[in-house]
């Protein structure tokens, strides 16, 4: 492999260093592009072709379908990790110790406790609001709650910032849902697990005691831990760009929750569940919405399937479609969607249109049958998306502040008018 590119403009050529990641990923540097060539720039729409940054968090190869978090692989750490290990592991770099990981908890319960006042917030909101632009608002607000910003050089602050996020996510997450449903907004138990906490804090009924479900508490276990990280998605380069202003941790993450909601993103395990409804109701008949997603007139998509890197399985969606199939029969659920959902992914993976453009199911696709079956309403799917993207977008914002990366701020190519002379408006 050559160390340089060499690109030729106006009949100059220049040089630019090639950089080897350590899974042997190539990328040109052009930081001096501007410099040398006299103002020329790059364009590329969505950043297809365009690294961002170098990290250390997570590794995915999109023709391989490979997805490791800090070298590990997503197969092992979903089946042998949980959450909270995950969590540490994104955000510090190792695997805790047992000491380590005790520690982590105990001192996330002991931030946990949100200011009551935050009840006023939410008290505003109206039922009809989306659980994602109520998490936004009110992670936004916790900056009020918690003015003191994050001191990234110093390890005890922002150790700190980590675990009070960690502690009060959950906490908003619940009290989000339970708003919608007319509950009361209280707290779970230092008592339990972190995933069992959440569960508690969502379900448990004012008049009746919470009975942990297991198959449900590994379920959701194992949901967060595949959502955790995806390295610079859509939702990461938000989190990322804005703390590079060095806005504080829990606005970058608010400016996140954001970019999540939207449907051709984490909003997708909503949209889902939406269009396999749409095609009980309609008898089954999925050929008529392979039509429309194939219908270049049609802005409807395939929901949950296609992804910007992988043009292979993602490796997230085998894992949680194995995993529909297990939650499902433990708890005895026999959801219609889920034959539907299956009858779509083989006629899509033997379908001309898809196979030609590698559009494969993704994390979306099969997660939301999972959180129906555990009785979470569709609306809060992407709510339950960012409850397990949150350290990761944690350990991405802090990677940006550690490395002094600069403030984000792209070029353009700019396609308008000309000079031209002011008119009056009686001359227009
Ligand atoms: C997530 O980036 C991440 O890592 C995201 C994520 C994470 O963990 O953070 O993995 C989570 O966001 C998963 C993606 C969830 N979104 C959806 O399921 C929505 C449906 N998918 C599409 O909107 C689309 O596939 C995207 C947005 C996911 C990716 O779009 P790209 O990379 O911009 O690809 P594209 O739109 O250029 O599509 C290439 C071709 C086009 O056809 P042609 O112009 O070549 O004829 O494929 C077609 C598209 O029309 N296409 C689809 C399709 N996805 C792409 N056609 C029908 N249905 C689809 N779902």
């Amino acid at each position: 492999m050559s160390d340089k590119a060499t690109l030729e403009v106006n009949g100059n050529k220049h040089d630019f260093p090639i950089i080897v990641g350590t899974e042997n990923e190539v990328a040109i540097d052009i930081k001096s592009l501007r410099g040398v060539t006299g103002g020329v720039t790059t364009i590329d729409a969505g950043y297809k072709n365009t690294g961002s940054c170098e990290s250390e968090i997570t590794f995915l190869d999109g023709e391989k379908g490979i997805l490791r978090y800090r070298g590990y692989s997503i197969e092992e750490l979903a089946e042998k990790a949980d959450f909270l290990e995950v969590a540490y592991l994104l955000i510090f770099g190792e695997l805790p110790t047992k000491e380590q990981h005790d520690k982590f908890h105990a001192d996330i319960k002991s931030k946990s406790i949100v200011d009551d006042d935050v009840r006023k917030i939410i008290d505003a909101f109206p039922k009809s609001a989306h659980p994602m632009g109520v998490l936004s608002s009110l992670t936004s607000a916790l900056t009020a709650f918690n003015p003191s910003s994050v001191n990234v050089d110093s390890e005890a602050d922002m150790y700190n910032s980590v675990v009070k996020i960690l502690g009060k996510f959950p906490v908003l997450v619940a009290w989000t849902m339970r708003k919608k449903q007319g509950l009361p907004l209280d707290y779970g138990s230092n008592s339990l697990g972190y995933v069992e906490n959440v569960l508690k804090m969502m379900f448990k009924q004012p008049n009746e005691d919470y009975v942990q479900n297991k198959i449900i508490v590994d379920a959701l276990d194992k949901l967060l831990i595949l959502h955790a990280d995806h390295e610079q998605n859509c939702s990461t380069s938000t989190v990322r760009i804005v703390g590079s202003s060095h806005a504080g941790l829990f606005a970058s993450l608010s400016a996140g929750i954001s970019a999540l909601w939207g449907p051709l993103h984490g909003g997708a395990n909503q949209a889902v569940l939406e269009m396999l409804e749409a095609i009980r109701e309609d008898g089954g008949d999925t050929k008529k919405y392979m039509a429309k997603a194939k219908d270049k007139n049609d802005p409807f998509r395939l929901m949950g399937f296609g992804h910007r890197v992988y043009k292979n399985f993602d490796p997230r969606a085998r894992i949680i479609k194995k995993a529909a199939d297990e939650v499902l029969a433990d708890l005895g659920v026999d959801d219609p969607i889920l034959e539907i959902a299956k009858g779509l992914e083989q006629e899509a993976l033997n379908d001309d249109y898809f196979v030609k453009r590698k559009l494969y199911p993704n994390v979306d696709f099969y997660s939301g049958i999972i959180y129906r079956a555990m009785g979470i309403p569709t609306d809060m799917f992407t709510v339950m998306f960012a409850l397990g993207r949150l350290p990761g977008w944690i350990a991405q914002w802090r990677e940006m502040r550690l490395r002094k990366e600069p403030i984000g701020r792209p070029r353009q190519l700019y396609v308008g008018e000309t000079l031209r002379p002011f008119k009056k408006i009686e001359k227009r």
